[in-house]
């Protein structure tokens, strides 16, 4: 089968991907969408709590700049920050005007000093938002969609990317966006579908691009026990306690999820009392829980913390360009620098609005392909093989990269032939403090010679940067 050429090529199907194909479509692009998997099995589907954006009327970006930056551990790009929280209530409201059933209260979440997240039924927000964005890029004519397709490598002619390679060939593009999500699904526990272990990183590395902030790996604190299942940070913003075996409280349960993930760890087994909460406002999410085997009305529900979002990625500015010509980054495997050490509970669909759009802009500004350079992917050497990872692979990153980390389980996952494994071990050996999700045994406080990002540049090896 050969894929026709397109304007924008957009690699994910996640909400970063949806934006950014809806709105390169609307301006009259031929827009093509590729998923190795099928298109919900993005992290953005499965995203419960919702859209932080500051639409209250007891509420400011400057606030929601404050609480991210808070979050962030004096490492968020300042500008990154300032679009996020400025662009960020013009997104959700676009997405009200599309008819995404919000809730009429805004939730309160880890980290936030306001309610300010917009959710639906509660922890229903990234398939409700997912889904109609997803319905309107089917009604596009302008979109097509092609699943169950890898990319298996970027595609470059003439010092820029002019598309990327799979196993159906090569499809060319004036330009184009990764938005294929991030790595949690290498750590053995993990919220995130299976097919989300860094493909992204693992491909823009081997064609040079820059990637950052590989060290920081957000672990939720409250996931079900023996499985994926989430349990919202929302409930916790509703009342819901975490108790230990002797039923006590243990932690300031809405404190950045770094903390309370550590607090979790060093515990060794915590339950989510949701006994006394409104739970007919997380209808769907009560109702899994039951069919998990619990009853929340009656028991607390075992939680422990599980590898859940992805800081670092490959490095962006404020417009999702990378340093290749041609290739954009947006969403999760996008490093802007806007969630510093620690991410702001809910500020990842608002990221994937907010960068999503503008990385689909700047994408429409790129020269037509000549075919000289149209021809030349077609003499692509062979593809190689899809990156897989194996249990075994996934066990040693959750063992040597969790949590809390030590040095010697790092320089031993160094040593990993996974690039995305070995490259977060590098990153989290340099970063020889303790900051935000990233905890070294050794090292345990931050350190002020690291307040910056560590950036691994082609020919240049690993250096901090200061970025503003
Ligand atoms: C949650 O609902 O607790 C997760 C939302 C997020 O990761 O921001």
């Amino acid at each position: 089968m050969s894929i026709p050429p397109c304007d924008v090529l957009v690699v994910g199907t996640g909400a970063a991907g949806l934006t950014a194909a809806l709105v390169a479509a609307e301006r009259g692009a031929s827009v093509l969408m590729l998923t190795k998997g099928h298109a919900p099995d993005s992290s953005s589907w499965h995203a419960q709590g919702g859209i932080a954006g500051a639409i209250g009327d007891d509420d400011t970006a400057a606030l929601h700049a404050g609480d991210t930056e808070r979050a962030g551990r004096d490492l968020c790009r300042p500008s990154a920050v300032h679009v996020l929280v400025e662009e960020g209530p013009e997104r959700v409201r676009e997405l009200i005007t599309m008819g995404v059933p919000f809730d009429p209260e805004l939730s309160l979440e880890g980290g936030h000093s306001r309610r300010r997240v917009s959710s639906v039924e509660g922890a229903a927000t990234g398939w409700a938002v997912t889904s109609l964005l997803g319905r309107r890029a089917l009604r596009s004519d302008r979109i097509a969609t092609i699943e169950a397709t890898a990319v298996l490598s970027l595609l470059a002619a003439d010092g820029r990317c002019i598309g990327v390679l799979t196993p159906e060939g090569p499809v060319t593009a004036r330009a184009t966006v990764l938005a294929m999500g991030g790595a949690a699904a290498l750590w053995a526990r993990t919220t995130n579908p299976a097919g989300q272990i860094g493909d992204a990183v693992a491909i823009a590395v081997t064609a040079g691009a820059a990637v950052a902030d590989m060290e920081f790996m957000q672990f939720h604190p409250t996931v079900l026990e023996g499985s994926r299942l989430l349990l919202t940070e929302a409930l916790r913003g509703e009342g819901a306690t975490l108790i230990d075996s002797a039923g006590e409280r243990f932690v300031d349960e809405l404190a950045p999820r770094d903390e309370v993930a550590r607090a979790l760890v060093r515990k060794g087994r915590a339950f989510l009392d949701l006994r006394s909460i409104d739970r007919s406002r997380f209808p769907g999410l009560m109702a899994e829980i039951e069919r998990s085997g619990f009853d929340p009305a009656v028991q607390p529900i075992p939680v422990s913390p599980a590898a859940h979002y992805t800081i670092g990625g490959i490095v962006t500015d404020l417009n999702g360009r990378t340093d290749i010509n041609g290739l954009y980054a947006a969403g999760e495997c996008a490093a802007t620098g806007v969630h510093g050490a620690n991410r702001l509970a809910s500020n990842s669909l608002l990221e994937c609005l907010v960068f999503g759009r503008r990385a689909a802009l700047a994408a429409l500004d790129e020269p037509p392909l000549p075919a000289s350079l149209r021809d030349a992917a077609a003499h692509e050497p062979a593809a190689p093989p899809e990156r897989v990872a194996p249990e075994s692979l996934r066990e040693q990153v959750w063992r040597d990269a969790g949590v809390m980390r030590d040095p010697a389980a790092l320089t031993e996952l160094a040593a990993s032939p996974d690039p995305v494994a070995s490259l977060v071990a590098r990153f989290a050996l340099a970063r020889a403090e303790s900051r935000g999700v990233h905890y070294r045994i050794d090292v345990p406080a931050p350190d002020p010679a690291f307040e910056g990002h560590f950036v691994l540049r082609p020919g240049r090896g690993l250096a901090l940067e200061h970025w503003t």
